[in-house]
């Protein structure tokens, strides 16, 4: 399967929304799971997710595992360890994730514990409660066991110190291909969770929270229907709750493709939309594991791994310039 099988333009108006349809590749058939898709190019995520899938696990310990692949690598500067700082130099990392029950958990402004993927996993099973924040969040994950760790390496305080000099704020499109990590999976008993991770936007104002840890807009899960995970400026996603909209788009009848593409056109077609000026990207994953990925700007991928293989693709996009 290659990218240009994997995307067709068909031209079709669809469901009469003048909407053009992205095709995703078509397999319809119920052998289509497990299968494990992330936003962007993580590869090593994704492969660490398929070891479970395929030897029988279930999608919550898939996307669990895959999200941590990322949080413990120093070299990514958007999620876990080594991930860009606010503007007071905090890294604050914001999680979430959603099981096959409908349970879900999440971390909102985690500082000193690298798994915060784990810690909401851990706000799920074992409170009353769906979100932690803050001081609360860390005080738990060390009742729990996690180790406290600094998490602003070398290479992102050096970035901070140069952003420094000028306090010049805007959002960063595609940092460096590798934005927040959102993982979704379907596992051999056609039961799907998904996973969301993130030191959130770059010199952000102290106390910001963006998309990623709030349930219906950084990520969502119907096991009825599917899920979907977002990436980008979490403000915009927030504003549409952007991931509810995808699953409930494909509850309509809609592909994985064409529902991300329509939560894009929401936000693209606001009055005064600036969104020349931000990345948005969303994917997403239904109950028969099709799946299908849309962006704003050009510059995002998608990871899936099933049992042709682990590839990234290139999202179509709303925005083409020139
Ligand atoms: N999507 C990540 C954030 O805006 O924090």
């Amino acid at each position: 399967m290659n990218r240009r099988s994997f995307i067709k333009s068909t031209g079709i108006a669809s469901l009469g929304l003048g909407l053009k349809i992205d095709k995703t590749y078509s397999n319809n058939s119920l052998s289509n799971f497990p299968i494990v898709i992330a936003t962007w190019d993580v590869k090593n995520a994704t492969k660490r997710a398929w070891e479970i899938l395929s030897s029988g696990g279930n999608s919550l310990d898939a996307v669990e595992q895959g999200c941590r692949v990322e949080e413990a690598n120093k070299k990514g500067q958007s999620v876990g360890i080594g991930g860009l700082p606010d503007r007071e130099g905090n890294v604050t990392l914001d999680a979430c994730i959603m099981d096959y029950y409908g349970n879900c958990g999440s971390v909102v402004y985690l500082k000193e514990i690298k798994h915060a993927i784990s810690v909401a996993r851990m706000v799920m099973e074992k409170t009353p409660h769906v979100m932690l924040a803050g001081e609360g969040a860390k005080k738990f994950a060390i009742s729990m066991g996690f180790k406290k760790e600094n998490l602003l390496t070398e290479k992102s305080k050096k970035d901070w110190i140069k952003w420094k000099e000028n306090e010049e704020y805007k959002p960063i499109i595609n940092i460096e291909n590798h934005d927040t990590i959102g993982m979704l999976a379907i596992d051999k008993n056609q039961n799907i969770s998904g996973g969301c991770t993130t030191s959130g936007l770059a010199y952000k104002m102290q106390g910001r929270v963006g998309d990623s840890p709030i349930i219906g807009s950084g990520l969502f899960i119907d096991n009825e229907v599917g899920g979907a995970v977002a990436t980008g400026l979490g403000e915009e996603v927030l504003k549409t709750v952007g991931s509810f909209l995808v699953v409930e788009l494909m509850r309509q009848g809609y592909s994985p493709s064409d529902a991300c593409k329509i939560a894009v056109k929401r936000i693209v077609k606001k009055p005064n939309s600036n969104y020349k000026n931000f990345q948005v990207g969303y994917i997403a994953l239904n109950k028969k594991g099709e799946t299908g990925t849309f962006s704003i700007q050009k510059g995002f991928s998608m990871t899936q791994y099933n049992k042709e293989g682990n590839i990234n693709f290139d999202s179509p996009y709303y925005h083409k310039q020139g």
